[in-house]
Order: C-alpha cells, then sequence, then structure tokens
C-alpha cells in the first residue's frame, strides 16, 4: 500500500524512527494515529509524498531505533514502565516546580504561560492515576497470558485521548514552547523540558496503543481500534482494576529557582 495512505499508527509502528518524522512535521501519531499520512498531512497544510518519501528513505536505511514489533508483551512491558513511566515521575515535579517560578516571576508578562503550573498539575494527577491501572492491572494480566481484557483496553485508549487532549492545552498555554525574546534560564528550561515531555508522553502512548493493545486485538483477544468505549463500563473498570481515588499526591505549591537560572528575568 502507498505509504500516504497508511495510518500514522501503522507507520510509526512499522518503520524505525518514523515517530521522529512526526515529531518534526508536528503530526499526532498516538492519539490521532488513526488517519492516513495524507489525510493528516493534508490537515497541517503539509506535502504528504514528501514525508513518505522520508519515511521511505528510513526504510532503506534503518536507524538505531529499537523495533518494538516481535519484542514480546514482557520486555515491552518493562520498557514502558523504566522508560516512560519512572520517567513521567520525574519529570512532571520539576516541570510544575519551575512553571510556578516563571509564573509567580514573570506573571504581569504578556507572553508569561499563567495557568501553566495548575494545568501541569491536573495533568500529573490523571497520569498518576491512569498509569496505576496500568502497573496494577493491566500488565501484570497481560504478561500473565491473559486475553480478554476488551473492558481494561477500552478505558485506558479512551483516557489516552484525554491526554492527547490535555497536551494540546499545554501547547496552547506555553505558546507552543517557544520561549520569548530574552527568556530567563528557568523559563527555557522549562520550555525545553515541556518539548521533552510531550515527545515521551507521545511515544508512551504510541507504543501502548498501537502495538501492545494492537498487539492484542491482532491476537484476537482485546479491544481493538474499533473497539466502542462504553462511558458505563469506565467507572466499574476502575474500581475493579484501580481502586480509583487512591492517594495521589499532589505536587508541592511552593517552588524555588533551582539549577537553570542565573538570576536574569528575576530568577535565582
Ligand atoms: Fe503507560
Ligand atoms: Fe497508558
Amino acid at each position: 500500500m502507498d505509504i500516504s495512505q497508511r495510518s500514522l499508527g501503522d507507520l510509526a509502528r512499522d518503520i524505525p524512527g518514523a515517530t521522529r518524522v512526526f515529531h518534526a512535521h508536528r503530526l499526532d501519531f498516538c492519539c490521532g494515529g488513526r488517519h492516513s499520512l495524507q489525510e493528516a498531512a493534508l490537515k497541517r497544510g503539509l506535502d504528504p509524498g514528501a514525508i513518505a518519501s522520508e519515511l521511505a528513505g528510513l526504510q532503506a536505511a534503518p536507524g538505531a531505533e529499537r523495533d518494538w514489533r516481535g519484542a514480546g508483551n514482557a520486555a515491552l512491558v518493562e520498557h514502558l514502565l523504566a522508560r516512560y513511566h519512572e520517567v513521567h515521575r520525574q519529570q512532571l515535579p520539576e516541570l510544575i516546580r519551575l512553571a510556578r517560578r516563571v509564573e509567580q516571576v514573570h506573571g504581569a508578562k504578556p507572553d508569561c504561560p499563567n495557568g501553566l503550573a495548575d494545568h501541569l498539575a491536573a495533568m500529573q494527577q490523571e497520569l498518576e492515576s491512569h498509569m496505576q491501572k496500568e502497573e496494577q492491572v493491566l500488565f501484570p494480566l497481560l504478561t500473565q497470558g491473559r486475553r480478554q481484557l476488551q473492558a481494561p483496553i477500552a478505558v485506558l485508549r479512551f483516557e489516552h485521548e484525554q491526554h492527547g487532549e490535555a497536551l494540546a492545552r499545554l501547547e496552547q498555554l506555553a505558546h507552543d514552547f517557544v520561549p520569548p525574546a530574552g527568556a530567563c534560564n528557568t523559563w527555557q528550561a522549562l520550555y525545553r523540558g515541556l518539548a521533552q515531555f510531550r515527545e515521551d508522553l507521545m511515544q508512551h502512548i504510541h507504543l501502548e496503543n498501537n502495538l501492545l493493545f494492537e498487539g492484542l486485538a491482532e491476537a484476537g483477544g482485546a479491544g481493538s481500534a474499533a473497539a466502542p468505549y462504553q462511558p458505563e463500563g469506565k467507572a466499574q473498570v476502575a474500581v475493579a482494576v484501580t481502586g480509583e481515588g487512591a492517594a495521589v499526591g499532589r505536587p508541592a505549591t511552593g517552588c524555588g529557582c533551582g539549577g537553570s537560572g542565573n538570576g536574569r528575568g528575576g530568577c535565582s
């Protein structure tokens, strides 16, 4: 099939390095992974043929990026936990701290991302709750070889879409992570960290949606892309699976600007 007619999720799964190309062109391959390359590129005013050529080049000369197809659920789950779950748990408290500092010091400036720290704190809570569902129920069942997991996977896919919406709001609040001229080091560090967080979260969701969950669907046992989300199932699964409402610490609201600031722009 012509590359441009294939879905972004398929391409991200099948061509190691494709996600880098999608990030560069701002194409959503995780939550928006069901759209074809042509459809997604045209929507952003891009040339699908040019992007297809970039991807074809990757296929001809594959890079060092690991191909997770065929790695097995246990290895993929181990990677998801170490590379994404633990990393998000380190990233978010620091990003919240930096955002609070920038808002406190620069709140009166027109480009200041006011509301960003609260938005990040809400994302942290949502993500923590979501990751606990995966860690406490779904991943153990998967690695034990259980296959009838349609209900929890439908819920997790739905939550991934919510994460995607939260990322879009994050980009909007933080002006697409482009700091204004003369931004202090804290502000620059914040936006660099946000860009990395966005990339990590999209890759995280891609590996779950397009490899882990899709692999189960192909094996005939789990909710595929076509599985409808059942709102009434969410609470049922959440309670059964996670004991939703488990204590999830909100980050401290106080901040001291550490590390990256050099005093310019009022940050220490
Ligand atoms: Fe996850
Ligand atoms: Fe997830």
